[in-house]
């Protein structure tokens, strides 16, 4: 019935476009016949009068009367001749043939032949009259008058009209049916591919192979199925909470217990060796964090750099180490790199020149040629190692952060059936600051070889596809941020990383909120009742910490009455101490932090309590538990996961988030206070205000913040982008089979 209404409301129009055209068609024809008619005349009539007129004139000036009727009367044996005639000088009518019409006076005919269509109606009919001069040199006996009937033309008219009407009407049925059997056709074909591709079989014969010239109609529909699909995952209920479990079933249901293999530099466990023996140090990491849950629900083998001193006395011949040690679920399987190599490609490459590139933290980025050089060599050794460990042609790789920009595109060329999901953990900057790089479009090509590539916000997606867009030759789909280069295609969307939501397990495991405070007062010999916002943060400049100092001195300054009874403990865990900008940084810290204290502490009092260490997550919860407030107040941060581990710990609902709008979780974390770090007054507001924020509100905003964080935990995080990661393998499954089919017919 659709259809129907479908194919009436196109005919419809159509009928009336045709119907139109005709209207307007068939007199302007009738008019060029008609014009064509008189111009045939005009010349008919003048050949005539020229070779007949000596003839008339002989006959004329001889008085040969006989001679003249037989010259006029074989004029007028021609049918369409009506009459002939002689007009004198003055103006009458001396000679005419039988028949020549009554109204045609010389003075009718000479006014009707000096038109431009030179036709006269009478009753019996249209006529056309021509009047040519009738003379010999200089004598001249006046004019000859020669008409024409007109009719014969009218009946042609007539019949062309008639011809052109039923070509109208031929044409239109024709153009009716074609569009009756397309649609027919067509829609059949819409229905098969959608229905296969609801039973994930993706867009088959229909478009893929039979019908190339119908590939546009196919692009469409997968467009538009993509937006179902988007429509569905948004209306996913909350109430489908994401869970290792939830994952491991996704892996075996969507991805058929494929091989899953993740990349990163920063390994999950570090093995070092101490005057105890061998100790395993977990490291200060956003990254580490969110995978490493994921990668024990999934198992696979993780790929990183050994960098611990005793990481290679704990391997076994193929660099693989089982991990976590107290419960091991999957394998580390390390990779070794030179002094050299770390220098160029960590330090220099990855730290000085593209973390710097990302961050807009005001450092300058520092791109040197060797360590580029260092960054590919490196990338290619880690791609040998992925192609190496995969068992199958086609496996899932998870390739993480920035320190592996070239690495999709260098597995893509040696496997090109994996599936290659790149997240940059770090922001995207907009095309104008990453153009700077002078290897941008080899960087740009490299991670075009993901299949999926995730960023935490759209945001960065959008800076991302507008950096391609500036740089390199491709075919971007914005709509669904599609982009294609050398006929493969890479989905760019935001995947918002999270971590790991305690069970109540964990919880009941976790000290009271009234130990955690004394144990944190005490351990920093703080009196019971002293209030305590807690910093955690590798020691790095895009963190903000200068900022957070800043804003606590302008706290004490407008709140005097807090002298004494406030301090900010900051735990910064050394990072990347090795280049000069981290340790001009940290320097400057040192000295900032120092004459803060001095300003308004004492030898028993510190507003800012630095600790230059890195803390295990279990002092780290007790910590987030024992404080009043939490700062994070990055310059710029990809999403920021201390925020959320502070939210999940605090599980009575209370303590107040200060978090950074230049930080990702702070599109996903309304209810904390949202400041703006480089505002030094508006932070050290929000400080104030948290330490004096009612427990109520505190509660309000803390339930908010910690349903976010559980429903939107690191399993959804992972479980999204490999049910992307199913979904385009599905299609590249079907693809490749119908391929080969097309090939075999
Ligand atoms: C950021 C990066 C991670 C990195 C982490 C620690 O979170 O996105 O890739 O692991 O910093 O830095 P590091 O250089 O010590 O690995």
């Amino acid at each position: 019935m659709n259809t129907f209404r479908l194919q009436f409301r196109f005919l419809a129009p159509l009928f009336l476009v045709i119907a139109a055209t005709a209207y307007l068609t068939v007199p302007l024809v009738d008019q060029l016949s008609l014009r064509w008619t008189v111009r045939d005349l005009n010349s008919r009539s003048q050949l005539i009068a020229n070779t007949i007129s000596d003839n008339v004139f002989d006959a004329v000036t001889s008085l040969d009367h006989v001679r003249l009727d037989s010259i006029f009367n074989r004029l007028i044996m021609d049918e369409r001749v009506l009459g002939v005639g002689i007009c004198d000088h003055d103006g009458q009518l001396s000679e005419k043939t039988a028949g020549f019409p009554d109204g045609i006076s010389c003075s009718v005919a000479d006014a009707v032949a000096k038109k431009s269509s030179p036709t006269l109606k009478l009753t019996r009919g249209s006529v056309h009259i021509a009047v040519e001069p009738l003379d010999r040199g200089v004598l001249s006996l006046g004019e000859l008058i020669l008409v024409h009937d007109l009719s014969y033309a009218e009946k042609r008219g007539e019949d062309t009209r008639r011809y052109l009407i039923l070509f109208f009407v031929i044409l239109g049925s024709v153009i009716a049916l074609i569009t009756v059997i397309t649609a027919h056709l067509s829609l059949r074909g819409w229905v098969a591919g959608a229905r296969a591709l609801m039973r994930g079989e993706g867009l088959l014969k229909p478009f893929e192979t039979s019908s190339p010239e119908l590939q546009p109609l196919a692009q469409d529909l997968r467009a538009m199925l993509r937006e179902l699909e988007e429509e569905r995952r948004s209306r996913e209920s909350p109430q489908d909470l994401w869970t290792p479990e939830k994952l491991r079933d996704l892996l075996h249901a969507d991805l058929r217990g494929d091989e899953v293999l993740v990349v990163s530099n920063r390994e999950p466990y570090i093995h070092e060796n101490t005057p105890d023996g061998i100790v395993v140090k977990r490291p200060a990491s956003g990254l580490v964090t969110a995978v490493e849950p994921v990668m024990r629900a999934c198992s696979g083998t993780w790929i990183a750099h050994g960098s611990g001193s005793a990481d290679r006395l704990v391997v076994d011949s193929n660099d693989t180490v089982q991990v976590p040690p107290d419960k091991p679920s999957y394998s580390l399987k390390r990779v070794w790199l030179t002094k050299e190599e770390e220098e160029g490609y960590y330090y220099g490459f990855a730290n000085e020149g593209l973390w710097p590139l990302c961050h807009i933290a005001h450092v300058r980025p520092v791109f040197r040629v060797s360590d580029w050089e260092y960054y590919k060599a490196v990338n290619q050794r880690f791609a040998d190692k992925v192609i190496a460990s995969a068992r199958t042609d086609d496996p899932v790789i998870l390739v993480q952060d920035y320190h592996f920009a070239l690495l999709p595109q260098m597995i893509r060329e040696r496997l090109p059936r994996a599936t290659i999901i790149t997240f940059w953990h770090i922001p995207w900057p907009n095309p104008e600051s990453f153009s700077i790089c002078p290897w941008r479009a080899e960087l740009l090509r490299g991670m075009l070889g993901s299949s999926i590539l995730g960023f935490h916000t759209r945001y960065h997606c959008k800076n991302f596809i507008e950096t391609v867009d500036r740089f390199l030759e491709t075919r971007i789909e914005h709509e669904h941020s599609i982009i294609r280069l050398d006929n493969r295609e890479t989905l760019v969307k935001s995947y918002p990383i999270s971590i790991h939501w305690p069970d109540e397990a964990e919880e009941a495991s976790w000290p009271s909120i009234e130990d955690c405070r004394s144990e944190l007062r005490q351990r920093f010999g703080l009196s019971a009742s002293h209030q305590v916002a807690i910093g955690v943060d590798r020691f790095d400049y895009t963190k903000g910490i200068l900022e957070r100092a800043n804003a606590v001195e302008r706290m004490l300054e407008k709140h005097p009455d807090m002298i004494g009874k406030f301090s900010l403990i900051q735990v910064a865990a050394p990072s990347r101490s090795s280049l000069d900008e981290y340790r001009y940084f940290q320097e400057r810290l040192l000295q900032r932090v120092e004459e803060i204290n001095q300003r308004f502490g004492n030898e028993s009092y510190k507003p800012f309590i630095l600790l230059a260490e890195h803390q295990g997550s279990n002092v780290l919860t007790r910590y987030f538990r024992g404080a009043e407030a939490c700062v994070v107040t990055s310059l710029h941060d990809g999403m920021n996961l201390v925020s959320k581990e502070f939210i999940s710990s605090r599980n009575d609902l209370a303590g107040v988030l200060i978090l950074s709008q230049f930080a990702g979780a702070a599109g996903e974390l309304p209810e904390a206070l949202i400041v703006n770090p480089y505002h030094v007054e508006e932070t050290a507001d929000a400080l104030y205000r948290a330490m004096t924020m009612p427990e109520g509100e505190q509660r309000e905003r803390m339930r908010n913040l910690r349903t976010t964080v559980r429903e939107r935990n690191v399993y959804r995080w992972a479980g999204h982008m490999l049910q992307d990661a199913a979904r385009s393998r599905r299609r590249e499954r079907i693809e490749a089979r119908l391929l080969s089919h097309s090939e075999n017919c």
